[in-house]
Formats: C-alpha cells, structure tokens, sequence
C-alpha cells in the first residue's frame, strides 16, 4: 500500500480529481468504480470543475457505483443513485448508457447481483476503483463480521452505518434502509488500480488498522493488503494513529 497525506481534505481532493482526469486523459474509455458517503462529496465537487473548465472528459468512460439501499425506488431521494446524480452525473458528460448502479428495488434480488457482476466483467473490469471506508472499517456495504462476501450480493446494515447515513434521510435514522447491495471484497480486489481516501479523526483508528493491523473480516477494509496497486490518501487527521507518523510528531 502506498500512502500520501494531505495537510486537508481540499488538497486531498484536489489531488484525487487530477489523478481521476489523469486518468481518462490516459485512457478515456477507463472503468470507474465510485463510492458515495461525505467523503467524495468534494471530490466529485472538485470533477465537476475540471469538467467544466474543459479539463476531465468523462465522455467514453464507465462508471460502476459499490453499493445501493435495498427497496428504495431508485429515482427517489435516500438513494445512493440519487445521491451521484447530484454531486456528479448531472454535471459531467458521462453517456447514462454507461453509467451503472445496483437497483435495490429489482424484483429477483440474486439475479440483480448476478447481472452487476456480469456487466462489470463485460465492460472489462474496474480499471480504476475509488472507495471510501466506514469508521468500522467497511468498505462499499462489506461489514465487518464473521465473515465476508465474495462477490456483489445482499448485506444487513449495521447500527453504526444506518446512522452514519442518516442525513441521507433529514437526519432520521429510522427511515434509513435496513438492508443494502454491494459489491463484494473480491469484486472490489479484481480492479485493477485502488484509491482509498478516508479524512477526519474519526477515521483515524480503522486507517491504522487497515494499514498496520492483520487481515481480518472483522476489518474488511485490511483485505485491500493483498491488492498490488493500491493508493491511500488520507488527511492529517485520518493519518494521525499511524506507527510512522506518530513517531515523527513525537520525534
Ligand atoms: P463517509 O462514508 O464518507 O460518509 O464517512 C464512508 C463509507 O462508509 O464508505
């Protein structure tokens, strides 16, 4: 895992969107994996922008998002679909044929996670998959636990993810989706190139132990440890719980 720390998360941000144009200036026709939650929330800010300014063409690109809240109609606000049209699909030219999302309210649930990964597999894999971590160490729905999915199926959310996506929702916990869709650990570990970003102190003990903590589903985020080509990007305060900078602050 390579690591680079931001002084905060506007730099961080600004970074990750250059990577990100980078990127589709290499390859216009890359496969993105997108994540959604407060921390792209400037990211996708930041796209908008280049986008605008004639800088990042989303033009031939792909994109797949992680996850989705089970049996919300995907065109009503709370959903995750809902949620990328706003920060990013409705200002960026990304052709909607390309634009890919679980339907959490599709009919035959199995045949729906079925038909996510074949479509990725179909597009030619994630080339460039960007993901958030919860502050119990989930990425996409993958919660912590006993054990872990392999592939995109169906997960019962924990209490800490419901209310961490409350404002979602007006702030009402209880109006959050009990049940969601993800991708799985594998279908996350077959992208080719992976950016975790995580910022704030409340991300700081579960950065530490996805960086320096064993592999285990009790962390699903520390299964990114067996990946060769993976980024970590995190501000000062999502870093301050690392063996390595905590010695230099103290030195
Ligand atoms: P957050 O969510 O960006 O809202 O903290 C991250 C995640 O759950 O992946």
């Amino acid at each position: 895992m390579r690591i680079s720390i931001f002084p905060d998360e506007c730099a961080l941000s600004r970074d990750l969107a250059n990577l990100v144009a980078r990127s589709l200036t290499d390859d216009p026709t890359l496969v993105l994996g997108l994540p959604t939650g407060r921390t792209p929330v400037l990211l996708y800010r930041e796209l908008t922008q280049l986008a605008a300014a004639g800088r990042a063409d989303f033009g031939r690109a792909t994109t797949f998002n992680l996850d989705e809240f089970l049996g919300q109609d995907p065109s009503k606000p709370g959903t995750y679909r809902e949620f990328m049209e706003q920060h990013l699909f409705r200002h960026v030219n990304l052709d909607p044929r390309r634009i890919h999302f679980l339907n959490g309210s599709a009919a035959d649930i199995e045949a729906e996670c079925a038909r996510y990964e074949a479509a990725i597999r179909a597009a030619g894999g994630i080339g460039l998959q960007i993901l958030g971590i919860g502050s119990n160490g989930h990425v996409g729905f993958n919660e912590p636990g006993p054990t872990l999915e392999a592939h995109t199926h169906r997960v019962v959310l924990r209490p800490e993810t419901i209310r961490a996506n409350a404002s979602l929702f007006d702030g009402d916990a209880d109006r959050v989706p009990a049940e969601a869709l993800s991708m799985g650990m594998a279908t996350i570990l077959q992208a080719r190139r992976i950016v975790l970003v995580a910022t704030g102190r409340g991300k700081a003990d579960c950065v530490r132990q996805m960086i320096e903590g064993p592999l285990t589903t009790t962390l699903p985020a520390s299964f990114l440890q067996v990946h060769r080509d993976v980024l970590v990007m995190l501000d000062e305060a999502a870093a301050s719980e690392l063996r390595s900078v905590r010695l230099r602050s103290e030195g």
